[in-house]
């Protein structure tokens, strides 16, 4: 059993995520354990031994798949029988985009990156909040991407008023059935599957926030810039993973009584920004 704190960050074997778990690592030292989690345990093996060379030991790897409600129902076992089954910190940062090549249709990347981003992010929420304990953050790596302003005035008001997942998840299957008929613009959302999933994990992480206020757990939005890596390429980009993991730290780390003032809110480079 273990009395340090407990921090979760999913898809965080590269990119973004492995940065958070990096510098987390460094933060807090012996007085946490970090999990960096991975869908394939074995592609991660790597990034472990580079933070374990590093001197870091407060890391553990774990398998995570957001999308499989097994797996994320075996990693809350694991949290139950080894770790007092509490998760202090939870940083949902694992997510997937189609590139802009990518020649499957419109109606299949709607649905699987809504499914993957957006139901995968509700699994781990339905699973792992009830670990969070009063006092507790959870924080979202969302993207500007996921802006309000690119669905209709009838759906921002319908996503700003939301007060429960279900209204904000038949807004998600809305698009999705949009979509397939290639009407996702008529119906009042955008032509981007990517923006509409982060959008929904942004409406998402306003209801949480206002359902778990009660409980004085913080839940706070973020976007991390265009940062290099994998999903946004390694040429364009004008930022580091590193930078991009900044804010997150920030948010993770500041006292609670801050971050309960910054709950409901969407964060970049720091500071509150316009959803
Ligand atoms: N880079 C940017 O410019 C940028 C901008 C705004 C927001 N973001 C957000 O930042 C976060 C990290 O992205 P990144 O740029 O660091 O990209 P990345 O290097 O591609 O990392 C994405 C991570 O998510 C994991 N993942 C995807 N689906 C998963 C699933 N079902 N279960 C578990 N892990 C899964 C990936 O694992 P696999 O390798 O197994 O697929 C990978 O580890 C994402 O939420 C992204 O949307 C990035």
């Amino acid at each position: 059993m273990s009395s340090k704190k407990v921090i979760v960050v999913t898809g965080s074997y590269k990119g973004i995520g492995f940065e958070i778990v990096r510098l987390l690592c460094e933060f807090y030292g012996d007085r946490a354990t970090v999990f960096m989690t991975a869908r394939d345990p074995t592609r991660a093996q790597s990034s472990l031994d580079n933070l374990r060379a590093k001197g870091l030991n407060n890391v553990e790897l774990a398998q995570l798949d957001i999308s499989s409600k097994d797996s994320v129902t075996k990693f809350r076992s694991l949290i139950e029988s080894g770790y007092n089954g509490v998760i202090h910190s939870l940083i949902n940062n694992a997510a997937m985009a189609f590139k802009v090549a990518a020649t499957e249709p419109f109606s299949q990347q709607a649905k699987e990156t809504v499914q993957n981003n957006y139901f995968g992010h509700l699994t781990v929420c339905d699973q792992l909040l009830p670990l969070v304990p009063t006092g507790g953050v959870v924080v979202n790596v969302a993207s500007g991407g996921g802006r309000l302003g690119q669905v209709s005035s009838k759906y921002q008001k319908i996503l700003t008023d939301a007060n429960d997942i279900a209204t904000v998840t038949d807004v998600m299957n809305k698009f999705v059935s949009a979509a397939q008929e290639g009407k996702q613009k008529e119906a009042g959302f955008s032509n981007s599957a990517y923006g509409m999933s982060k959008l929904g994990m942004i409406a998402a992480g306003k209801v949480h926030a206002k359902q778990l206020r009660e409980k004085n757990i913080s839940v706070v939005n973020m976007c991390p810039g265009w940062c290099k890596s994998d999903m946004a390429g390694w040429e364009r980009p004008p930022r580091t993973a590193e930078e991009g993991a900044d804010t997150v730290v920030w948010l993770e780390t500041m006292d609670h009584t801050s971050q309960m003032k910054r709950s409901g809110g969407f964060f970049r480079d720091r500071r509150q920004i316009e959803w």
